[in-house]
């Protein structure tokens, strides 16, 4: 029996109901997996900040460094200016705990409608491994003559050679297990970004021959976007920085059928890792019991995963999709034909019968 101590991060919005159904899950498969988990429940959000004033205190950062991994909501409150909580909360726990992967994996469940024409599940599945800690979310650079007609801003995107180091040895070793077309597509914006994607395609080229069993690519971010809607499988593993990752992923959870099934992880390999459903806190839908928990329990599979409880992440996969293609008519929040809950206890149901 392995026992995990876990963090719950419910937050604002939607993020609670979802966070229920991926627990639901993670319960049901403990005995039959030989798991124990351990949850302690973090009050942080939106709704903290407005009766505190508090974001994430360290004293919450010390603590959270004590947990086997943290299963987050989401984050995002209608009465808080843009930025408040995202960078006191989601921004800050990802830097301080040096989460320095954003591991998003885009894949197209059986059943599940994309926008794509003529695309299927065997043409969606592959991984954006997005570096997590550096570029332009690093948080440089600044104003001069603030409010001015002469105000100037810069924003400066900050890549270490030791930070893309790590993050591509991650992508790399994450192509090599996966085993599928071993193919690392680096993407950048080389012809324009002549300093930063530089670093980042000597540093890609400079590793390859280490991995000769992976073949390496180069798409610019721009294609890339054209790639992902045109030809998505010719993707296995997508390896890029902070803010193209950021922006390319809300883009492979469209053609993966939405905000409702896309989960990602925050990671850190020697240290403490996050798992979130990506879609946010959808305020509008808050208690009614309508938007789609897979993405939250996709998540709570990823951090199975990470935590190294294999046969119960491979269960809880087997029934997502399973659920994903047998009882729900839709992916989207209010046409699922099934309730939040409902929901998740199909993927419990399933899980359960399904772990070996
Ligand atoms: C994401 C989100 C965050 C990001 C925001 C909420 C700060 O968009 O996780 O992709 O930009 O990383
Ligand atoms: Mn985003």
């Amino acid at each position: 029996m392995s026992a995990y101590n876990i963090a719950v991060i419910p937050g604002d919005g939607t993020g609670p109901e979802v966070v229920a159904e991926g627990i639901k899950v993670l319960n049901a498969v403990a005995g039959p997996g030989g798991l124990k988990f351990d949850y302690t429940y973090y009050d942080l959000g939106g709704e903290r900040y407005r009766r505190t004033g508090e974001t994430l205190p360290d004293s919450v950062i010390a603590e959270l460094r004590q947990f086997k991994a943290i299963y987050l909501g989401a984050i995002g409150h209608p009465d808080v200016a843009p930025g408040i909580l995202e960078k006191g909360i989601l921004l800050n726990a990802r830097f301080a705990l040096d989460q320095y992967i954003n591991l998003r994996p885009v894949i197209l469940y059986p059943g599940v409608e994309t926008p794509l024409k003529d695309k299927g599940p065997e043409d969606i599945d592959f991984a954006v491994v997005r570096e997590n800690t550096e570029g332009l979310y690093a948080g440089a650079g600044g104003f001069l003559k603030y409010g001015t007609p002469d105000e100037v801003a810069v924003q400066e995107s900050i890549n270490t050679r030791k930070g893309v180091d790590r993050c591509l040895k991650f992508a790399f070793e994450l192509t090599r297990k996966r085993n599928r077309a071993k193919k690392l597509t680096l993407v950048a914006k080389t012809n324009v970004l002549t300093f930063a994607s530089n670093l980042w395609f000597r540093a890609f080229e400079a590793m390859a021959p280490q991995y000769p069993d992976v073949t390496t690519d180069y798409a610019h971010v721009d294609a890339t976007c054209m790639w992902f809607v045109k030809n998505p499988e010719w993707f296995d593993v997508v390896v890029t920085d902070n803010l193209f990752g950021d922006i390319i992923t809300d883009l492979g959870a469209m053609i993966q059928g939405g905000m409702g099934v896309a989960a990602g992880g925050n990671i850190n390999p020697e240290g403490v890792s996050m798992f979130e459903p990506i879609g946010g806190s959808a305020p509008k839908y808050t208690g009614l019991q309508v938007v789609n928990p897979l993405a939250a329990i996709a998540a709570a599979q990823m951090m199975l995963e990470q935590l190294g409880a294999a046969k119960a992440a491979a269960a809880v996969e087997a029934a997502i999709k399973k659920t994903a293609a047998n009882d729900m008519q839709s992916m989207a929040a209010g046409k699922m034909g099934l309730s939040t809950s409902q929901v998740g206890d199909k993927v419990a149901k399933y899980a359960v019968e399904m772990i070996k």
